[in-house]
């Protein structure tokens, strides 16, 4: 199959500010750009849920991105807004994917279970929240990466072949 197409979007407020780089996103540019896929949009954001929604349905509709990865905002702070602003602009919540990171994540630490992101499809793309620190982000990517094409081809109606 062609490349992904691929976004990025980043949630925090001090990186936002310019306070801090964004290690995290840029990490996975890369991570994404080592498989082949093509980075077609990337924001960085205050954890202002409109923005984000805003930004990730440009990501879905106009970009048509295939998988939108965020970072940060997963947690129990209370500026903490991805999974909730996620489902609310998706179709529907594929939760296999979030609890996958969460479970292989807890064999690396027990905070991992501080972390509520969570997947969901809006039209044909997947929205796939992770975790704000770099680290986390290179762990968690590899957990999901292998499916992601096999993904694209059933949200584009595709069967197993
Ligand atoms: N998952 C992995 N794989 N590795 C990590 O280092 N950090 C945890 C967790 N998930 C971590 C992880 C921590 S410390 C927190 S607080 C939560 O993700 C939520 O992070 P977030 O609020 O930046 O999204």
């Amino acid at each position: 199959m062609a490349a992904l197409r691929v976004g990025v979007l980043t949630s925090s407020d001090t990186r936002a500010a310019g306070d801090a780089e964004d290690t995290s996103g840029k990490a996975l540019i890369e991570l994404a750009e080592a498989r082949g896929w093509e980075v077609v949009a990337y924001h960085l954001l205050p954890d202002d849920a409109g923005r984000i929604a805003e930004a990730l349905i440009q990501m879905a509709d106009e970009d048509a991105c295939d998988v939108v990865f965020t970072t940060g905002g997963t947690g129990i702070g209370p500026r903490d807004v991805l999974p909730e602003t996620t489902l609310g602009v998706c179709d529907r919540e594929v939760p296999g994917i979030g609890q996958v990171i969460r479970g292989e994540s807890l064999a690396i630490t027990d905070r991992a279970m501080l972390s509520r992101g969570t997947a969901g499809q809006r039209g044909r793309t997947l929205i796939i929240n992770l975790p704000g620190s770099e680290k986390a982000v290179r762990e968690s990517f590899g957990f999901v990466a292998g499916v992601l094409e096999h993904a694209a081809e059933m949200m584009a109606g595709g069967g197993h072949g």
